[in-house]
């Protein structure tokens, strides 16, 4: 059993990694500006004004790095395009002094990243090694993990995740497809063509234990299920999964562009990645199949 931190643990993708630690032996605590509002164990920080309670590192074996402003929250303003940099700048660089200035026992370091580093036209089956974007994605993406590298000169093992779309009952994209999708308004987005790369939340949070409790995986991995599908196709595998109609026409790329401005390429952006590189680590995926992922989240859905 470890005790880990989780920066940003109270998130989409932190809190199901928290429950999956806990269920697996781990003790789990958070790093959060408001730890006081939260029910799992936290500690104190705040990257921004480069506050952390040293307590978070007593007995601590791992760190994972999550925190940072929301992409798709607001529109893609100059100060909020700042927020979204900086709030995951300021947190590594937080951590990396933290860990440089105080005693500690953290032996691994895992850091999320997202397959937007790539850019938004992807080679097919685009892998770690590929040419990196240059949109503003993927220098949010290319800084941060710069950031993390520093982690390794402190003789930690460091891994990166390149985050896909994560699908959750619990909300992100296909809790807001299904709510299009219950008001028949759901519809592909431009020629609805584009690879969407996808992972089932309970696919990541085992990828991230994997990561953890193998001390051979070091380096960056596409956070990604093997099989990438169209933005048409899975919008219309998730109307079908809720019974909804399915026949609008495909939302024209440059009414995105007039409505959503540059947020709109992160949306419209053709992505095919591999995961290859985690799965040659001996990592299985539960879900290859985007419908098979989206009727099993659905139906978790509907439990909760
Ligand atoms: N969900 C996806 O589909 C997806 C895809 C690719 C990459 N990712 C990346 O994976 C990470 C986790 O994703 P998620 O969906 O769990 O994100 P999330 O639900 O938005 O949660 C992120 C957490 O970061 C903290 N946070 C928010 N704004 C912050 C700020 N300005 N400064 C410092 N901390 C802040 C919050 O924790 P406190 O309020 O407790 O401090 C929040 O709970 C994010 O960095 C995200 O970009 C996610």
């Amino acid at each position: 059993m470890a005790k880990i931190i989780i920066s940003g643990g109270s998130g989409l993708v932190g809190s199901n990694l928290s429950k999956k630690l806990q269920i697996n032996g781990h003790e789990v605590f958070w790093l959060s500006r408001t730890p006081a509002k939260m029910q799992n164990a936290a500690y104190y920080w705040d990257p921004e004004k480069a506050e952390i309670d040293l307590a978070c590192l007593d007995g601590t074996s791992a760190i994972i790095h999550l925190a940072g402003a929301g992409v798709a929250d607001h529109k893609w303003t100059a100060a909020y395009k700042q927020t979204i940099l900086q709030s995951r700048i300021l947190g590594s660089q937080l951590l990396v002094r933290t860990l440089a200035n105080n005693p500690h026992s953290i032996k691994i370091f895992i850091g999320a990243s997202a397959v937007g580093i790539y850019g938004n036209q992807t080679p097919p089956l685009c892998k770690e090694e590929d040419e990196l974007g240059n949109t503003f994605l993927a220098q949010v993406c290319k800084d941060w993990e710069k950031e993390n590298a520093a982690i390794k000169e402190l003789g930690i093992r460091l891994c990166t995740v390149r985050i896909g779309i994560v699908l959750s009952s619990k909300g992100g994209f296909l809790k807001e497809i299904g709510n299009l999708a219950n008001y028949g308004l759901a519809a592909p987005l431009g020629n609805g063509k584009m690879q969407t790369p996808w992972i089932h939340e309970d696919d990541l949070a085992n990828l991230f234990i994997h990561l953890l409790e193998n001390g051979n995986c070091a380096g960056v991995y596409n956070g990604v299920a093997p099989n990438c599908v169209s933005n048409a196709a899975i919008t219309k595998m998730i109307a079908k999964a809720l019974h909804r109609p399915f026949f609008l026409p495909a939302v024209p790329a440059f009414v995105l562009k007039i409505m959503m401005g540059e947020m709109a390429g992160m949306l419209l952006a053709n992505q095919d990645i591999a995961a290859d590189k985690i799965q040659a680590s001996g990592f299985t995926f539960e879900f290859t199949g985007a419908e098979q992922a989206i009727e099993n989240l659905i139906g978790k859905g509907h439990q909760q």
